[in-house]
């Protein structure tokens, strides 16, 4: 079967999708993105995506920052996004990938007067962190501050610090990496934000901690507060708080919550999944599967 994706304004091939090699994000990492999933329910024969108004209303903001125009408002970049989903057919888990781009085939290293483009791809796609408990290792790579690329928006470019550091990771024999901000507090994973569990309740890095603010995130903090009656604080973390959590997960739309087991070859507290982290993956993969009707809002469905 043909897969299909948005591009130039149109549904393409994907095969006819393609980019000339002057083109300015290409040169320069000028391109905001997103990833969005689509998450099957066999039972309901129905495809949901997953907080997809959310998704597009970031790739708007990382827009303004880049000064790309995104072309679509996020109503009709929803739309858009849905009948591509259609036209593709999908029965599966799919990744869902927006990129509004500069796309002006020029060079020179700027962001004004570059024409601007928009593209969606959508793939099936399993899991992203092939473990059911990850080993995670520090990382020696720093998130950048706000002031050297502003690190809440998904810049193509910025994803150079994530890549080192997920290499670096993978090489000295960890799943994933855990990054520090500048000032050697607990940032993020190279793809995912970070959840400590310490006495009962979740901590996890702060906005100046120069994370992406993550819609899993959102979720997570939104999950455990009303369906566990559990607070989360947001502040910096420190390396010992890291090393000596009773449970510690990584949370993110590719990843959803994957549990960690070990940081720098430190136990996290059995070494198992912990009690809190089990009962939230629990709730939220019964959530974004569209099995718990409470949240039939975040989950929008594909077909009719
Ligand atoms: C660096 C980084 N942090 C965190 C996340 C998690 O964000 P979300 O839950 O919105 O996917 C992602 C994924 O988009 C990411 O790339």
């Amino acid at each position: 079967m043909t897969a299909y994706a948005y591009f130039r304004k149109q549904f393409v091939p994907l095969s006819e999708a393609k980019i000339g090699i002057m083109t300015h994000c290409i040169h320069y990492g000028t391109a905001v993105f997103e990833g969005i999933r689509g998450n099957w329910n066999s039972q309901q024969k129905q495809l949901y995506i997953f907080r997809l108004k959310e998704h597009y209303e970031r790739l708007h903001r990382g827009c303004r920052v880049m000064r790309i125009n995104p072309l679509h408002s996020v109503d009709e970049l929803c739309q858009i996004t849905i009948d591509l989903l259609k036209k593709n057919g999908f029965q599966e888990d799919v990744y869902i990938r927006p990129v509004a781009y500069k796309s002006a085939e020029t060079l020179g290293v700027r962001l004004h007067d570059v024409a601007d483009d928009l593209f969606i791809l959508a793939i099936p796609w399993g899991r992203y962190l092939d473990v059911d408990k990850a080993r995670a290792g520090l990382s020696s790579w720093h998130r950048p501050d706000d002031n050297v690329i502003p690190p809440q928006a998904k810049v193509c470019g910025v994803y150079v610090n994530n890549a080192l550091a997920k290499s670096e990771a993978i090489e000295h024999g960890f799943d994933e990496a855990i990054m520090l901000d500048p000032n050697g507090h607990v940032s993020e994973g190279s793809g995912e934000n970070i959840f400590l569990v310490i006495n009962g309740k979740l901590v996890t890095p702060a906005i100046y901690n120069n994370i992406l603010i993550g819609i899993t995130r959102d979720s997570v903090i939104q999950l455990a507060k009303q369906e566990l009656g559990i607070e989360t604080i947001e502040r910096n973390i420190t390396r010992y708080e890291l090393y000596t959590a009773d449970e510690c997960f990584f949370s993110g739309t590719a990843a959803h919550i994957t549990p960690i087991a070990e940081i720098d070859h430190r136990q996290i507290g059995n070494g198992e999944i912990g009690e809190v982290t089990g009962k939230l993956q629990k709730i939220y993969f019964d959530v974004i599967r569209g099995n718990n009707p409470k949240y039939l809002d975040w989950c929008t469905p594909v077909y009719q």
